[in-house]
């Protein structure tokens, strides 16, 4: 765990370690108590308890970088975020040392087999599951479709699978191409253009005996809503379907619980937490073991290897580790989920009064117009908004003018901007990271204003 500063040395960032190592200790047992009474209850933490802001962005490099005179804002987490230096140091530090293929008598490989045991055990605390139960593979869209055909091998003509238009497509596209493959019907759940929020009447409705699986995220990388996944899954395993889970928008925001939300799949990216441009799988263990996963005859037959294709991206795994300790080393605890768990807890509080502040600033200006669920209810840190007659592009490339950088378009979420309304300009949104301060979204607003006034 580092919290160092840009530029320091080795022997800095030991003396930080070993600082942060005491006071985390102390914090620890007043931490413990609280726990250990309400493992979930997150209003039992100290909000002292965790890194502030300001101590977070040294860990960030990209921090440094200005625009047009301006520190550059990046709202752009929800598309990927920056990434500390511990995350590079450990892939620097895996291809310089420790660069070898799998399953070899030498020590280098033997390394490597460390690295990526040590990685699934990381991941596993990430999402409350089991090593074995963690897959990589080269992103979340590439994991989907290659689950999905396994998937479909067990799967028979009229079987159905149900979608949402509140999906990012990399959760729509894989079951569709098995209409084509295996003469399964696609089923897609309407969402409520007015809130931004999934149509539970709907999917009610939707889901029948045919229904073998619900494919649903748990937040929208568009409008920032949270879906309720546990009682998605509640209703699919009352009817014998299985349910699989894109967390790849909701993973920076909220500690994920595979156990607790029942889930059978889930995916997500550690591109969007802080690390690498890798992906992630989680799958019931009983269910990895027993999927018939194209594989060639020669490679591991047990899970989670099984379900994992040709030489994995090694130093994204040892990054996608880090990345997992960078947010743990956030809060101190007695273990790291139980870290995690309170960073995460921290942040979530953290980037609700961002979006509020946003929200409200950009409510007040006539010109805009927002879209999905507004603050104090489940949602994200994550803003879609349009301004009057501003392509949404526009307005992405006059805010680069303040260093502020954002994103515009669908997103993937193509159906979202759809049944919005908004094509072909799209939206443009804006994310808080761990990194956004107050001070960039008074900035952003002030872009937004004065784009309104100009015209
Ligand atoms: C909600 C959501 N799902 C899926 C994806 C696709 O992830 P990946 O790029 O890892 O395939 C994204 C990427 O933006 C996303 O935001």
């Amino acid at each position: 765990m580092s919290i160092a500063s840009g530029g320091a040395s080795a022997a800095t960032d030991l003396d930080n370690d070993v600082a942060f190592g005491q006071k985390a200790q102390l914090q620890t047992k007043a931490y413990r108590t609280s726990m250990s009474l309400a493992m979930n209850d997150t209003s039992m933490l100290s909000p002292a308890a965790a890194t502030s802001t300001a101590e977070i962005r040294k860990c960030f490099p990209a921090l440094e970088r200005t625009h047009n005179g301006y520190p550059v804002a990046y709202f752009d987490g929800p598309g990927g975020t920056q990434v500390p230096r511990t995350v590079v140091e450990a892939m620097n530090n895996y291809l310089y040392h420790r660069n070898a293929n799998t399953h070899w008598a030498y020590p280098t490989s033997e390394e490597t087999d460390a690295i990526i045991d040590s990685a699934r055990s990381a991941l596993a605390d990430f999402l409350n599951a089991s090593p074995t139960e963690i897959v990589f593979g080269a992103n979340m869209t590439t994991l989907t479709f290659h689950l999905a055909r396994a998937l479909s091998r067990g799967y028979k003509r009229d079987d159905e699978i149900l979608v949402t238009e509140l999906d990012h497509h990399a959760n729509i596209a894989p079951w569709r191409t098995l209409e084509r493959e295996t003469g399964v019907n696609v089923r897609m759940v309407k969402m409520i253009p007015e809130t931004g929020e999934l149509d539970w009447n709907d999917f009610s409705r939707q889901l029948t005996r045919h229904t073998k699986l619900v494919a649903i995220a748990a937040a929208s990388n568009a409008l920032g809503t949270i879906n309720d996944v546990r009682r998605a899954g509640e209703m699919a395993h009352s009817l014998g379907a299985q349910i699989f889970v894109d967390a790849v928008h909701y993973a920076p925001h909220g500690l994920i619980d595979v156990r607790d939300w029942n889930c059978d799949f889930l995916a997500c990216s550690a591109y969007k937490v802080y690390g690498p441009h890798i992906g992630i799988l989680y799958g019931r263990h009983d269910l990895l073991s027993s999927i018939d996963f194209p594989k060639l005859i020669p490679a591991p037959d047990s899970a989670p290897e099984r379900a994992e294709t040709g030489t994995q991206n090694h130093e994204g795994i040892a990054g996608a580790a880090a990345a997992v300790d960078f947010l743990a080393s956030l809060a101190p605890g007695p273990a790291r989920r139980e870290r995690l768990h309170a960073a995460l807890a921290q942040l979530h509080e953290r980037g609700d009064a961002l979006i509020t502040r946003l929200w409200n600033g950009l409510h007040e200006i006539e010109s805009v117009r927002l879209y999905g669920p507004p603050p104090g209810t489940a949602r994200t840190p994550t803003i879609a908004f349009t301004v009057n007659g501003v392509p949404s592009i526009e307005v992405a490339e006059k805010l680069v003018g303040r260093g502020v950088f954002l994103s515009h378009g669908d997103f993937y979420a193509m159906t979202v901007v759809e049944r919005l309304g908004q094509t072909p300009h799209g939206l443009v949104r804006a994310g808080c990271a761990c990194y956004t301060t107050s001070e960039e979204v008074d900035r952003l607003l002030a872009g937004v204003r004065g784009l309104s006034t100009a015209r």
